[in-house]
């Protein structure tokens, strides 16, 4: 008999071999007869008109089927429907090949198609373009005097606004014991998912199309299809089984599903289309940033005044913000408070989210501000924290549903070895590199949307369990099937989740780390429903349940169980004259309930860094995230998620930056050869702790959601580390050598 729960153990994920031996097949893999292929032109100049393009040479090469330009895209009717997605901010959706402007450098102006991969890479490095240049701006420093408020809309329903100022701040700051401040730098960054961005579109010559495509949201890419094509849904199924990473790059529809679908529906054939590496850097970023803070405390160490402002570069079309400055109030229990987001409109493209957007950029400001104040008064920075620690959310005025913090600091800080530290900086050595501990706080969201799942009890008696919702790499497979495994009593093996594609129930966009605790859900609420129509057709045939009331039935191994009697799913599904037993259900968060409460996943980073007293070279030689995110599925891909952000913590605080070279309007590093990312040399010591958290309050499953949290906390630990052993305080992100020497 298995007596075990799925829920809580480390399973390693079911689609593991599948990719590990090359046959999980990704958007750019379905072998597709007689397809055709679109490689894009992107425009050179970074803004001003298209004067004209030159296409006879590209025409001329063998194999070029058509060359699609502003000029002759097809159905310009199509052009006046919406363009909005999911996660589009306030403003109007970049539309492409949509007339002769260029907005920003590396805009596609061109689609080249043709019966090969190479001939349409060919035809488009033979296309000339004639341009009419304008002046632009890209560089965010030098154009400070245009910031302003960002406007509203849809997208801020997840991003509220900055909380309103409590109390007198500037009043409260000049009269505090004790200030610091700093301003904080952080360079544009690119997602970089190793799978590039894909998208095959098969055409069935009836009107209906099956679309192959990178994607975190399958139901919102084909919404976007059906409304800029003006198709109906129904006609539309994108499919997204496998998706090679995205880390928010996904949330969106990409240009190159655009271009796909509109060669395809042109053509009357399947057409692919794939951008090349640097092509990926023309779309959606994280944006750069300026951030000042000026925080207060008292001479025992309570801070008193808190002051984060932000300013960050948005598109000329798009008001894309990023909660930066929402943070810390949150978590410090300040009651002069003032903070304040900025955007200012520059010649790129819109930026997007990007990994605990907002997050990882303010809490490096915040944590930085915070770990200077410790210096100053000499409390240790792990002490500071909790002198100012509170379960109370100061910026929403309401208690957290559940906040384990201090015990991801007490473990966190044991496993660590934190209390070694020798407080002073340059105080700790290893042969001529200087030696540094620091320790940031870190906060995520702790979110859940709506969300719909269907539940079916099959011929043979097995669970299915099918929801829209991709799997990006992170687990989710495995985590449903877990879910819906334990909600009656199953083996994994008894379970099939179905997943990665629109034509399931509504899913929203993966993303926010809201994914485990929105699906999550809506299979308890479709199984729960599926167990009484259970109960309700074994009535019918087994006098034994008749007075069954659901609350008393147990399942287990495919078996409803009631008293001393029981009867297996096979019987049930008999009874309903061999048909499956389904149920479609919506799950939802409690919103009645959880008014009352604030929400948050929460971490302790804990790091030792080596530098070089010569050469200035930093090594993070060990580092311990510790999380409390409510109940944890998997501890295995639970785990993985917080490496991957303690990885990319490394990668923030150190190396990753697309560098803008403002005078040709341009991203100057447009390759992993130049965009630098750690590489294995770069990883030491990582160690990941989930502390216990209980959350009877949050849903049904007490799921808090794990994933952008490991990306919070680590990187100003990373910095405070590097002020610990050189005494240094470097606030501009990432922090290179040179700056050390
Ligand atoms: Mo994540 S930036 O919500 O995909």
């Amino acid at each position: 008999m298995n007596t075990m729960t799925q829920i809580g153990q480390p399973i390693s994920r079911l689609e593991g071999k599948l990719k590990v031996t090359g046959a999980a097949k990704y958007s750019g893999e379905y072998k597709v007869p007689n397809l055709l292929y679109g490689y894009v032109v992107s425009s050179a100049i970074t803004k001003g008109k298209i004067i004209k393009i030159h296409t006879e040479s590209a025409e001329k090469i063998k194999g070029v089927v058509k060359i699609f330009t502003h000029l002759n895209r097809p159905g310009k009717a199509w052009f006046d429907m919406q363009y909005a997605d999911m996660d589009a901010p306030p403003g109007a959706s970049f539309r492409p090949l949509h007339n002769d402007e260029i907005k920003f450098n590396g805009q596609p102006i061109a689609l080249v198609v043709a019966e090969t991969f190479e001939a349409a890479r060919e035809g488009a490095s033979m296309i000339k373009v004639d341009y009419q240049e304008t002046k632009f701006q890209t560089d965010l420093h030098s154009n400070l005097a245009a910031a302003r408020d960002a406007k509203k809309g849809m997208a801020t329903l997840l991003k509220p606004p900055p909380p309103k100022p409590t109390g007198d701040f500037e009043k409260a700051y000049a009269e505090s014991d004790f200030k610091a401040s700093g301003e904080f730098i952080h360079s544009t960054e690119h997602h970089n998912p190793m799978e590039l961005f894909t998208t095959t579109t098969l055409y069935d010559g009836k009107g209906k199309l099956t679309i192959y495509d990178k994607t975190q949201g399958t139901i919102n890419c084909q919404l976007y299809v059906g409304n800029v094509f003006g198709l109906h849904f129904k006609n539309v199924r994108v499919v997204s089984p496998f998706v090679g990473g995205a880390f928010g790059s996904g949330l969106r529809p990409q240009y190159q599903l655009f271009l796909s679908v509109m060669a395809a529906l042109d053509l009357k054939r399947h057409v692919r289309v794939t951008l090349d590496r640097s092509q990926m850097f023309s779309f959606g970023h994280r944006p750069q940033t300026i951030q000042h803070t000026r925080f207060g405390a008292t001479q025992e160490g309570k801070i008193t005044a808190l002051n984060h402002t932000s300013v960050a570069e948005t598109s000329q079309f798009e008001d894309y913000t990023e909660n930066v400055t929402n943070w810390s109030s949150m978590m410090y229990p300040a009651d002069n408070t003032l903070f304040e987001q900025k955007l200012v409109s520059l010649d790129v493209n819109s930026p997007m989210d990007m990994r605990a957007p907002g997050g990882s950029t303010g809490l490096h400001a915040i944590e930085a501000t915070m770990d200077e104040i410790s210096y100053k008064l000499n409390i240790d920075p792990l002490e500071l924290r909790l002198i100012n620690y509170s379960t109370f959310n100061n910026a929403e005025k309401k208690p957290y549903s559940s906040k384990e913090l201090k015990a991801c600091y007490l473990q966190g800080a044991e496993k660590f070895g934190w209390y070694k530290r020798s407080p002073q900086p340059r105080s700790m050595s290893r042969g001529q590199k200087l030696v540094g501990y620091g320790m940031a706080t870190g906060i995520w969201d702790a979110m859940q949307l709506p969300a719909r799942a269907e539940a079916i009890i099959t011929k043979d008696g097995k669970l299915h369990v099918k929801s829209a919702v991709t799997d990006i790499g992170v687990g989710t497979l495995t985590v449903m099937t877990q879910i819906a495994a334990d909600e009656f009593g199953l083996n994994m093996e008894d379970v099939l989740f179905f997943y990665g594609d629109s034509k399931l129930p509504f899913a929203p966009i993966q993303g926010g780390s809201f994914t485990t605790a929105t699906v999550g859900t809506a299979i308890v609420f479709a199984s729960k429903a599926l167990k009484k129509k259970l109960l309700k057709i074994a009535k019918t045939s087994n006098e034994a349940f008749k007075k069954a009331e659901i609350e008393e039935v147990t399942f287990k191994n495919g078996m409803m169980i009631y008293k001393d009697c029981s009867i297996s799913f096979l019987e049930i599904i008999n009874t309903n004259k061999d048909k499956p037993i389904r149920t479609t259900n919506f799950g939802y968060p409690h919103a009645l309930k959880l008014r009352k409460y604030a929400r948050a996943v929460h971490s302790a980073s804990f790091v030792e860094v080596e530098v070089d007293q010569e050469l200035g070279t930093i090594k993070v030689t060990r580092a311990l995230t510790a999380v409390a995110a409510g109940r944890i599925i998997n501890p295995k891909t639970a785990r993985s998620q917080v490496l991957g952000g303690m990885v990319w913590s490394i990668s923030k605080a150190l190396m990753e930056e697309t560098i803008m070279d403002a005078q040709l309007g341009k991203y100057i590093n447009q390759s992993f050869a130049e965009y630098h990312i750690p590489v294995h040399a770069d990883i030491n010591e990582l160690d990941v702790l989930f502390v216990q958290e209980d959350d009877k309050i949050i849903n049904e499953l007490g799921i808090k959601g794990v994933g952008e949290v490991g990306l919070v906390a680590m990187p100003p630990a990373i910095a405070n580390a590097i002020y610990h052993a050189t005494g240094k305080r470097i606030n501009r992100f990432p922090i290179h050598f040179d700056e050390l020497m």
